[in-house]
């Protein structure tokens, strides 16, 4: 029988590349050669295996008349157009639970970072400032007292909540509805989670709903004292009001890993020197992003071999038509 042709668009791991290339003909194709797809290869697509971040729209959608499956590595796919592949019964997966732990880590780690300006603390060591000018000034910031608001429960959202709870954090939680297996304080509206809150730490998706929903309104109801945690993704944070928030002192500070223009980081952002600053780094130990490429490939082969998607997105619970 045939082996299934597969478009892999961007770079992936080698784990990826390795178990496809055991099961299918895979194509290679940088994300600025997807423009120039010969239509004869195009014709014959049957899978797509994306890297993170690399934009799969409508027209390349379209341009693949035999496509059955997306597999998207990383667990966010707004760079996917879920709603296009439902349309058309086009499978869309993603990579969700292998992470989870990792990006919670790294987000109670950067809210340690923020609040108690550890990165700036460390510049101020290697700087020689530590000889020369005496102790760090005490911070202003602390997790002591603080209430943590998380802007979507999710898997990630959970494990940070654990993990926040042993900081002694008390925990808020907004999204699209309450969640029955939680006893956190649910609020229906952002602006009143934030009114209750001075911390918030956002791991909704991105995509047209949640795109600026942190906007000035929701950073002044924080106050004075407030954090804000990014690891979702930077388009849910309305990044001009951020700025500003931050630089006539709305709110105390920020860590954010993600960024609205990845990797462009605005400047002012840059030069703020309490403000801590990631490169979208949630996820990325060998450890985890191994277990996500396993996973990206796992959805190819079951598709084609057992007719069933391991991990499809909520859009398209789909099975293989045969
Ligand atoms: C994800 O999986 O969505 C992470 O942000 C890594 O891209």
């Amino acid at each position: 029988m045939a082996l299934a042709d597969i478009l892999m668009l961007g770079r992936m791991l080698p784990v990826v590349e390795e178990t496809l290339a055991s099961r299918f003909t895979v194509h290679k194709v940088g994300r600025d050669e997807v423009a120039s797809l010969d239509p004869g290869l195009a014709a014959r697509i049957a899978g797509v295996a994306c890297g993170a971040h690399v934009p799969v729209d409508a027209p390349l959608i379209d341009r693949l008349p035999k496509l059955e499956i997306v597999a998207n590595f990383g667990v966010g796919y707004d760079s996917v157009d879920a709603a296009h592949c439902a349309s058309k019964g086009i499978c869309v997966t993603n990579t969700p639970d292998v992470l989870s732990e990792e990006v919670a880590d790294t987000a109670l780690g950067l809210l340690l970072m923020t609040a108690r300006e550890l990165s700036a603390a460390e510049r101020y060591l290697r700087a020689g400032n530590w000889v020369g000018k005496g102790p760090y000034p005490l911070t202003a910031g602390t997790l002591r007292g603080r209430k943590l608001g998380i802007l979507g429960l999710g898997r990630i959202g959970k494990a940070i909540a654990r993990r926040a709870e042993a900081f002694g954090m008390e925990i808020h939680y907004h999204g699209r509805s309450r969640q029955a297996d939680v006893a956190y304080p649910y609020h229906p509206t952002l602006a009143g989670m934030a009114e209750a809150c001075d911390t918030l730490m956002v791991v909704a998706p991105g995509g047209a709903s949640t795109r600026g929903i942190v906007d000035a309104g929701v950073l002044k109801a924080l106050g004075p004292q407030g954090i804000v945690i990014n690891v979702g993704r930077g388009t849910v944070i309305d990044e001009p009001a951020l700025v500003a928030a931050l630089a006539d002192g709305t709110i105390l500070s920020a860590g954010l890993d993600v960024f609205a223009e990845e990797p462009k980081v605005p400047q002012a952002l840059i030069d703020m020197e309490r403000v801590v600053l990631l490169p979208h780094v949630g996820s990325a130990s060998r450890h985890t992003r191994d277990a996500m490429g396993r996973l990206c490939a796992e959805n190819l082969i079951s598709w084609f071999e057992t007719g069933q998607p391991v991990t499809p997105v909520a859009e398209t619970p789909f099975e293989r038509k045969v």
